[in-house]
């Protein structure tokens, strides 16, 4: 049946707003809340328990808002959580990383790919993975770029300090077979202009929260749950912490943000009991 229910779509910080911006280019009328974990940002530096850890406690919180899908828009929780968050609820659960693999497969021509993004994600190899349950004949190069996420934040996305960074860490890219380059971070489409400058035009650049935002809509159509409203959806931002740098970067990220951002402490009994309620078995508070 049709739902009003909201989504619910998390990340670590405000770099998930990346994929927000996507959903919202395709499915206006859905009503959505979003959370940042902005007081425990970064993830990508974390240990996989203590970033399942985290997300478990999330998508809790977000479940007691009734949502009626959750989107892992952060690559790094993605890449580590998403069986454990699929085992633990009854709605839907999309990441980010099957659609970056996805458009991945579907894009390269030589058989080669590259995917970049945090040391957790990296690390955790859930991209190569998927790449080859979708097509075992294609080859993953993964890198980590460490630098560019704070470069972001820091609203460094073009010129000649942008460029050298990514020299850096990917000029081997352009000698190599490789034509395809996953974005495997919720900040990196930010750097896809410089990015596209410094590698060149013949280089394919998928952006997985492009394919997330296409895998969404496909679900809640498939499973009827698309919302019924006529008119566009509410949104709620909601964050673990709030500075001016952070409401500075959501207004870079999402065209319209207005600052409206709220906050909630994830030390905090909503938290607590959200997760509580979850993991007690049926009926039990
Ligand atoms: N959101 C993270 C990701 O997409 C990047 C920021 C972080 O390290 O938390 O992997």
């Amino acid at each position: 049946m049709p739902s009003t229910k909201p989504i619910g779509i998390f990340d670590s910080g405000v770099g998930g707003l990346t994929v927000v911006a996507r959903v919202l280019e395709l499915l206006p009328r859905e009503d959505i809340i979003y959370f940042g974990d902005t007081a425990r940002v970064p993830y990508g530096i974390r240990s996989p328990r203590v970033i399942r850890e985290f997300s478990r406690e999330i998508a809790a919180w977000l479940v007691a808002r009734g949502v009626k899908a959750l989107v892992v828009a952060c690559n790094t929780a993605s890449a580590v959580a998403l069986p454990a968050l699929r085992q633990l609820l009854d709605i839907p659960v999309i990441g980010v990383v099957e659609a970056g693999a996805r458009q991945a497969v579907e894009a390269t021509r030589t058989g080669e790919v590259a995917v970049i993004g945090t040391a957790s994600t990296v690390n955790s190899r859930a991209y190569p993975d998927a790449v080859s349950r979708l097509d075992a004949q294609v080859r993953t190069l993964s890198r980590a770029c460490p630098l560019f996420v704070p470069m972001v934040e820091d609203g460094i996305v073009e010129g000649p300090v942008a460029e050298a960074v990514i020299r850096h860490y990917l000029a081997d890219i352009r000698q190599s077979r490789i034509d395809t380059l996953v974005l495997g971070c919720t900040h990196y489409p930010l750097l896809q202009s410089e990015m596209r400058r410094a590698l060149g035009p013949e280089l394919r650049i998928v952006d997985a929260a492009e394919g997330t935002a296409v895998e969404l809509a496909e679900i809640l159509a498939r499973l009827d749950l698309a919302s019924p409203n006529l008119e566009n959806g509410r949104r709620r931002y909601v964050f673990s912490d709030r500075t001016d740098a952070f409401q500075a970067l959501a207004r870079r990220i999402l065209p319209g943000f207005m600052g409206d951002m709220e906050t909630v402490d994830v030390e905090g009994g909503e938290f607590r009991d959200a997760l509580r309620l979850l993991e007690s078995p049926a009926g039990e508070a």
